[in-house]
C-alpha cells in the first residue's frame, strides 16, 4: 500500500475505527498526491514568481491562453476564472460559499463539525465517489422502493454492491421508517450498511415531516447500537423545494454527530437547486467530530477525482460562485420556488377535486420536482406508451402501475390539460 494512503488509514484508525472498517478495498487504498504534479504546481504558483513552468496549461500575456471566438461569448469572465484548471476540491471560494449557505439554509448544523464541501461533477459524481471509497461487492445499500434508478448503476452495477429496498410508505402512507430499521438490522451479521436518504425523494416529491425524520434518525441510531456500521448518505438533489409543512432541511444535520457508527455524507449540488442541469456542479461533505477524520476522507475523496476526471469544470463552477454572491440571487431564487410551489398546488388541487374517480390514488407528496400516480387497473406503460403515441404526451412508467409526471417542466396553465388528458388515456385503456 502507497506510504500516503497507510498515513490516512491510520489517522482514520486511531480517530474512529468504524469510519476505517466502512471504507471499502478502494477507499483504503486510495490517496491523493502530495509530491505529484499537482502539490508542485500549487506550490510554485504561489513562489515562482519568475517562470512558472509546471503545468500543462498555455501562458500568453499574463493570462491562460485562449481563443477569441470562446473569450467573446464569456467576455464578463477573466479567462482565469475559466480557462485555468479548477483544484480538483473544487474552487476554494465557491466551496467557501456552498457551505455557507449550506449553514444559514440548516439550522440543524449550527455547532455540528463537518468538512468543507468537497465540489464535484455534480451529484451522480458525489453519489459515485461515496460507492468508490465505501462499497465493496456485497455490501448493502438501502434504499426505499421508491428510488432514482441511477442508484443501482452507481452501487450495484459499478462496485457490485447489493441493493437492499424497503417500502417508502407504510399503510398509513407515511414514510416508513419500521422498514428503513427493519432492512438496516437485517445487515447486523455484516455490520455495515450504506444508506441513501434522498428527500424531496425522486420518483415520488415525499419528504418528511419533522416526527417522520425523527424516526428516520431513530432507525439509524438503533441500528448503530445493534453495531452496524452506517453511512448515511443524504441525497439532496432537491433541496429546498419544500412547498408544505415537511422537514425544511437536510437530515444531515442530524445525522452528523448522532453516533460514532455513523458516518453522514452530504450529496448536493446546484443542478436542480439552481436549475443549472447541464453545469455539473455538485458537493460532497463530511461530518465527525474530528478533524483529522474530515481532512483524511477528504484527502481520499481528491484522489478519487484525481483518478477520474482529475477535477471538475471551471466555468461553471465560476458561473455559480457568481451567482451565490450575486444579490439578486435570493430574491431569483424566490421567484423560482413561488413558480414550482405554484405548479405543485395546481397538480394538488386537480387530483384532489374529484374529477378523475377511481381510476387512480396519488402517492403524498410535499415537495420537488415529481409526483407519481398510483394507476388502478391498467398498465404504467400501457399508458405512457398511449399518451406519448395519441396524444404526444411524454411521462415516465415506473414498474406497474407507477407513473411520474414532472411537473417541474409543465406550465401552470397547462397542467389541467396534462391530467385531463392522462385521465382520458387511462380511461379509454379501461374501457
Ligand atoms: C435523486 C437524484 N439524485 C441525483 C441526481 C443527479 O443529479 P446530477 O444531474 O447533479 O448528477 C438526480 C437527477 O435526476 C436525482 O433525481
Amino acid at each position: 500500500m502507497n506510504p500516503l494512503a497507510q498515513q490516512l488509514n491510520e489517522t482514520l484508525a486511531t480517530e474512529c475505527p468504524n469510519v476505517y472498517d466502512m471504507l471499502s478495498a478502494l477507499g483504503k487504498a486510495i490517496y491523493f498526491p502530495k509530491e505529484g504534479i499537482l502539490s508542485q504546481s500549487a506550490e510554485a504558483k504561489a513562489k515562482a514568481k519568475k517562470f512558472n513552468a509546471t503545468i500543462g496549461i498555455a501562458i500568453e500575456n499574463g493570462q491562460p491562453m485562449h481563443l477569441k471566438v470562446i473569450q467573446d461569448t464569456l467576455s464578463s469572465y477573466d479567462p482565469k476564472d475559466i480557462y485555468e484548471y479548477a483544484p480538483p476540491a473544487g474552487k476554494p471560494e465557491l466551496r467557501a460559499a456552498w457551505r455557507t449557505k449550506m449553514i444559514k439554509e440548516n439550522p440543524s448544523l449550527e455547532g455540528k463539525n463537518f468538512s468543507n464541501p468537497v465540489a464535484t461533477n455534480a451529484l451522480t459524481h458525489g453519489l459515485s465517489i461515496v460507492a468508490d471509497l465505501f462499497a465493496d461487492v456485497g455490501d448493502a445499500v438501502i434504499i426505499p422502493n421508491k428510488n432514482w434508478e441511477n442508484y443501482e448503476l452507481t452501487f450495484g452495477i459499478r462496485r457490485g454492491a447489493q441493493i437492499v429496498e424497503y417500502p417508502l410508505y407504510n399503510e398509513d402512507n407515511r414514510f416508513n421508517s419500521a422498514g428503513l430499521r427493519e432492512a438496516l438490522l437485517s445487515q447486523k451479521d455484516k455490520g455495515k450498511a450504506i444508506v441513501v436518504l434522498n428527500f424531496p425523494n425522486n420518483p415520488t416529491g415525499y419528504s418528511p415531516d419533522p416526527q417522520e425524520g425523527d424516526e428516520i434518525v431513530a432507525a439509524i441510531h438503533d441500528a448503530a447500537e445493534a453495531g452496524v456500521n452506517v453511512v448515511a448518505v443524504t441525497d439532496d438533489a432537491y433541496f429546498g423545494l419544500f412547498f408544505e409543512d415537511s422537514m425544511h432541511e437536510s437530515l444531515f444535520g442530524k445525522l452528523a454527530d448522532l453516533h460514532p457508527r455513523v458516518l453522514a455524507i452530504k450529496v448536493d449540488g446546484a443542478t436542480k437547486e439552481e436549475y443549472v442541469w447541464g453545469f455539473r456542479v455538485g458537493f460532497i461533505t463530511f461530518a465527525s467530530t474530528s478533524d483529522k477524520v474530515l481532512a483524511a476522507l477528504e484527502q481520499k475523496t481528491m484522489g478519487i477525482i484525481r483518478a477520474t476526471i482529475s477535477s471538475g469544470p471551471h466555468p461553471s463552477q465560476t458561473f455559480v460562485l457568481r451567482a451565490l454572491q450575486s444579490p439578486e440571487f435570493d430574491e431569483q431564487k424566490a421567484e423560482k420556488y413561488d413558480v414550482m410551489k405554484q405548479r405543485a398546488n395546481k397538480v394538488k388541487s386537480l387530483l384532489d377535486s374529484g374529477r378523475y374517480g377511481e381510476v387512480w390514488s396519488y402517492y403524498p407528496f410535499n415537495s420537488g420536482y415529481f409526483m407519481c400516480l398510483k394507476l388502478n387497473g391498467v398498465s404504467a406503460e400501457a399508458v405512457r406508451t398511449r399518451l406519448l403515441d395519441e396524444y404526444g404526451i411524454g411521462t415516465i412508467a415506473l414498474g406497474e402501475t407507477d407513473l411520474r409526471v414532472a411537473f417541474s417542466c409543465i406550465e401552470e396553465p397547462n397542467l389541467e390539460e396534462l391530467f385531463d388528458t392522462i385521465y382520458k388515456a387511462v380511461t379509454e385503456l379501461i374501457g
